[in-house]
C-alpha cells in the first residue's frame, strides 16, 4: 500500500532519494521520478512493466526550463508552448545532452510538458531537476484519473501517490512534434486539433502505431480494458450476448435493450470537456461489473471527439 497524501515534502524527499511516486495532472496521474537520476528512470520502467524502448515525457515548471533540456526551439513549438503550457500539450523536441538516452529510448527528441495541476506545479517548483513520468498504469491497462486508480494497479510498488482529486481533462496530453517547419500531431489528446490549428494553421496528424518509428510506444491495443470491448453495431452483439451481459458507453444517451445500471453516458449535454474526463473512469466502472462484453459508440470526429474516439478505438484492439 502505498500513503495517498498531499504532503509535497515527504514527495520531495522520495524523489530526491532515487524513488518514484503517484503524481496528479490535468490529464491522468504520472508515475513520477528525477528524470537526471538514470536509476530513478529506469525503477519507472520496472514498475510500470513498460518495455524501454517507449520513451518517457519530461514534466517541468516552466519554459526556460524546458529551454535548457533542447537545443533547438522552432518557432511554431514556441507559440503553441505560449498558448497552451501549463496544459496538456507534449511538444517533440531536439534533446540536448542534459537528457540521458533512456529517459528518450535513444530517440533524438525529447517529450516535454509543463503540467497543469497545482500541486504537481508546487512540487515541480521545489526541485532542482524535471520528472520523467509516463501515465501511472501498468503498461497497456486504461490510465489512471484518481489516486485511487493509481493505488489500484500500483499501490504495492510505490511509497507515495499525491493526492490532487480527479484529473480534470482526463485524457493524456496531444502530442506535437515537427518536420521541419511543419508541426505533426503524433497523439491525439487533451488539446484539440482544431485548436492547435487556430494558433499555427493546418497541422498533420499521423495514426500512431507500432509501425510509426517517431513514436515507437504508441502501440495500437492500449488504454484496454480487462473485458472485450466491442465496436460493432448494438443488434449483432445482442445476437451473441444477453442484454445483461452487456455494457454500454454512450456519448449523450442511453440506449434501448441494456439494463441502465450497465450503462455509462458520458455526457448527457454531449460536453466533449465533460466526455473526457469521465471516459477512462467509466471504461474502468464498466470493466469492474459483472458483464462478459462492453458495447462502445464511437462519438462524432470533431474537437476532443477524436482523441475519445481514439482511446476507444484502441480499447477494442485485443491484440498488441
Ligand atoms: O498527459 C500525459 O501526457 C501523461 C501525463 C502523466 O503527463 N503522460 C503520458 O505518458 O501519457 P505516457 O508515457 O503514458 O505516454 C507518452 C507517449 C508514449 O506513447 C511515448 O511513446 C511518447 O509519448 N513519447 C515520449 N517521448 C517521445 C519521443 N521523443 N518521440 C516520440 N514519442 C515519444
Ligand atoms: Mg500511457
Amino acid at each position: 500500500m502505498a500513503i495517498i497524501g498531499t504532503d509535497i515534502l515527504s514527495v520531495k524527499q522520495l524523489l530526491c532519494a532515487g524513488e518514484v511516486v503517484g503524481i496528479p495532472t490535468e490529464t491522468v496521474y504520472g508515475l513520477a521520478g528525477n528524470a537526471f537520476n538514470d536509476d530513478a528512470v529506469l525503477k519507472i520502467f520496472s514498475v510500470k512493466n513498460r518495455p524501454q524502448f517507449d520513451p518517457l515525457i519530461v514534466h517541468t515548471d516552466s519554459i526556460a526550463h524546458a529551454s535548457t533540456f533542447i537545443i533547438s526551439f522552432p518557432e511554431k513549438a514556441k507559440q503553441l508552448a505560449e498558448a497552451f503550457w501549463p496544459g496538456p500539450l507534449t511538444l517533440l523536441l531536439p534533446k540536448s545532452d542534459a537528457v540521458s538516452d533512456l529517459v528518450t529510448s535513444g530517440l533524438s527528441t525529447v517529450a516535454i510538458r509543463i503540467p497543469n495541476h497545482p500541486l504537481t506545479l508546487e512540487l515541480l517548483a521545489s526541485l532542482d531537476f524535471p520528472l520523467a513520468a509516463p501515465s501511472a498504469n501498468p503498461f497497456g491497462y486504461i490510465s489512471p484519473t484518481s489516486a485511487l486508480h493509481v493505488e489500484n494497479q500500483l499501490g504495492k510498488k510505490i511509497p507515495y501517490i499525491l493526492d490532487g482529486g480527479e484529473s480534470t481533462v482526463g485524457i493524456e496530453s496531444t502530442i506535437v512534434g515537427f518536420e521541419g517547419d511543419d508541426a505533426v500531431v503524433y497523439r491525439l489528446g487533451g488539446i484539440a486539433v482544431e485548436a492547435i490549428e487556430r494558433i499555427i494553421g493546418p497541422v498533420q496528424t499521423v495514426s500512431h502505431s507500432t509501425s510509426n518509428p517517431k513514436a515507437p510506444g504508441m502501440l495500437k491495443s492500449h488504454y484496454s480494458p480487462r473485458k472485450p470491448l466491442l465496436i460493432n453495431p448494438l443488434p449483432e452483439i445482442l445476437q451473441q450476448y444477453s442484454p445483461n451481459q452487456i455494457g454500454s458507453l454512450t456519448f449523450d444517451h442511453l440506449v434501448d435493450s441494456i439494463p441502465t445500471e450497465n450503462q455509462r453516458v458520458l455526457s448527457p449535454t454531449a460536453d466533449y470537456p465533460e466526455a473526457a474526463k469521465h471516459l477512462f473512469a467509466y471504461m474502468r466502472q464498466l470493466d469492474s461489473l459483472p458483464i462478459e462484453v462492453i458495447y462502445a459508440e464511437l462519438l462524432p470526429e470533431k474537437d476532443l471527439g477524436r482523441a475519445i474516439n481514439d482511446r476507444i478505438r484502441r480499447a477494442a484492439v485485443r491484440e498488441v
